[in-house]
């Protein structure tokens, strides 16, 4: 939350065209984020040598819990010998995912393909021997899912970036500039690598928080970008000079004042591998999760992490699928879908269509009676179980014919149209929806 506060403080100084909270974007930025506002779904892949002990990404040496040397080790163990992209681009399509974000490198510095920036890479220092990144994009295209590619601007086991652990900082930059440019000009090296030979459609930058925009040069960089991939959509983790939040961890209490925004989230309490860890959430809890985020207007990111052949565990891609037959069976509630109406006028989650002509309630709990909306102005034409298609019956209560205020709406949802974890009712309006607000 912190970070999230200073991207958007952050944001709000940047430059023009880019994610700038408060003020509105110009069309071309609206056109380009079209297909991420649409999306809701992306997966997020933990790729990484930390899968072989199955331990805490880059963080378990950087925080002392393991030697340096000991977690390079890793490096022999990784082994992609069972990785099947193709197989995991199913299963996330499965799932109901219209993108995908997988680790380039996490801030260990280990690249997962062949960059000749450094010698730190899967190819040259692992049993797995060859890219991984290339595979992995061409199968995801093929699935028609998007592809983000997440990159650590800082990286530990550079000579040149300053930390190196959390007791141990090689010099200061402010110090010692040439030796911190040098450095960025290896981050620029490897970018160029992964814009130029794999064209992701969005870039999820990480780890810039020891410094400020002005020695990222963040600027600059999201400006070269965009002369590379003039389309690119990028999150807020370059200084600020992204496109969208990235919440962490937690669905926002409010409705973020960024107009995109995504909650990233691990599927139990752990990015990478950790076949220890099993604090799973729920498909019933996930499915929640992701609805209150297409409440407030945003995208869940939701993490898997493969073991060390690439396999997905069995627990994660189980999850994956219960969540898709909820996405499939609700696909117009989902997709393409904005922001719903405060809670004060429904007590839950619900969303818009684009027009604003459908008003989506997701039912979290089974109703043990009517179901209510306050507040709402227009005329009902017509509402139905999402996913079913069962016509339900309403009434209007307290609506006398002098009161121009509206009436209370009431829907009755018979038990044999409920869904196994939330279902949804849609209701279509004579219009663009108007509600009522009381004057003060
Ligand atoms: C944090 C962590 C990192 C993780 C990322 C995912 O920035 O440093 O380990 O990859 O969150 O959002």
């Amino acid at each position: 939350m912190r970070r999230f506060v200073l991207v958007f403080l952050v944001a709000l100084a940047s430059v023009s065209g880019v994610f700038a909270a408060g003020t509105s974007p110009d069309s071309a930025t609206v056109q380009r984020m079209r297909w991420f506002e649409d999306a809701k779904l992306g997966i997020f892949i933990h790729w990484g040598i930390y899968s072989v002990y199955g331990i805490d990404e880059s963080w378990s040496f950087y925080n002392g819990y393991l030697p340096y040397d000991e977690y390079m080790k890793q490096l022999s163990g990784f082994t992609a010998a069972r990785y099947d992209p193709e197989a995991w681009a199913t299963l996330f399509k499965d799932a109901g995912a219209r993108y995908a974000v997988l680790t380039s490198k996490h801030h260990d510095g280990v690249a997962l393909w062949p960059t000749r920036c450094s010698h730190l890479n899967v190819v040259e220092k692992t049993p797995a021997g060859r890219d991984l990144i290339g595979p992995f994009c061409r199968a995801m295209r093929k699935e028609g899912l998007k592809v983000g590619l997440y990159f650590s601007l800082l990286d530990w086991s550079h000579p040149d970036y300053p930390h190196f652990t959390r007791k141990l900082k090689r010099y200061d930059p402010r110090a010692d500039s040439t030796r911190w440019q040098r450095f960025l000009k290896f981050v620029r090296c490897q970018l160029k690598e992964l814009c130029t030979n794999y064209k992701p459609d969005l870039l999820w930058f990480d780890g810039d928080w020891n410094y400020p925009a002005s020695m990222w040069r963040a600027k600059e960089l999201r400006e070269w970008i965009n002369r590379m991939l003039p389309n690119v959509v990028v999150n807020s983790r370059l200084a600020g000079y992204g496109d969208y939040a990235t919440p962490e961890q937690g669905v926002p209490v409010v409705r973020p004042k960024a107009r995109w925004w995504e909650l990233c989230m691990t599927i139990n309490d752990s990015w990478g591998y950790q076949p220890h860890d099993t604090n799973y959430k729920t498909p019933g809890e996930i499915i929640r999760i992701f609805v209150d985020c297409l409440s407030l207007g945003g995208n869940l990111l939701l993490d898997v992490g493969p073991k060390p052949d690439g396999t997905i565990p069995e627990r994660q891609v189980e999850i994956l699928r219960k969540l898709g037959r909820w996405i499939h069976k609700h696909e117009e509630a989902v997709y393409g879908v904005r922001a719903g109406i405060p809670k004060d006028y429904f007590y839950g989650p619900s969303a818009l269509s684009k027009d604003r002509r459908t008003l989506y309630l997701y039912l979290t709990c089974k109703p043990d009676g009517p179901v209510l909306v306050k507040g709402l102005l227009n005329r009902v034409n017509r509402i139905w179980v999402v996913g079913r298609g069962t016509k339900l019956s309403w009434r209007v209560l307290m609506k006398p014919y002098w009161s121009r205020r509206p009436g209370l709406l009431s829907i009755d949802v018979p038990e044999d149209v409920l869904d196994p974890e939330v279902t949804v009712l849609a209701i279509l309006l004579d219009g663009p929806i108007k509600l009522y607000k009381p004057k003060e």
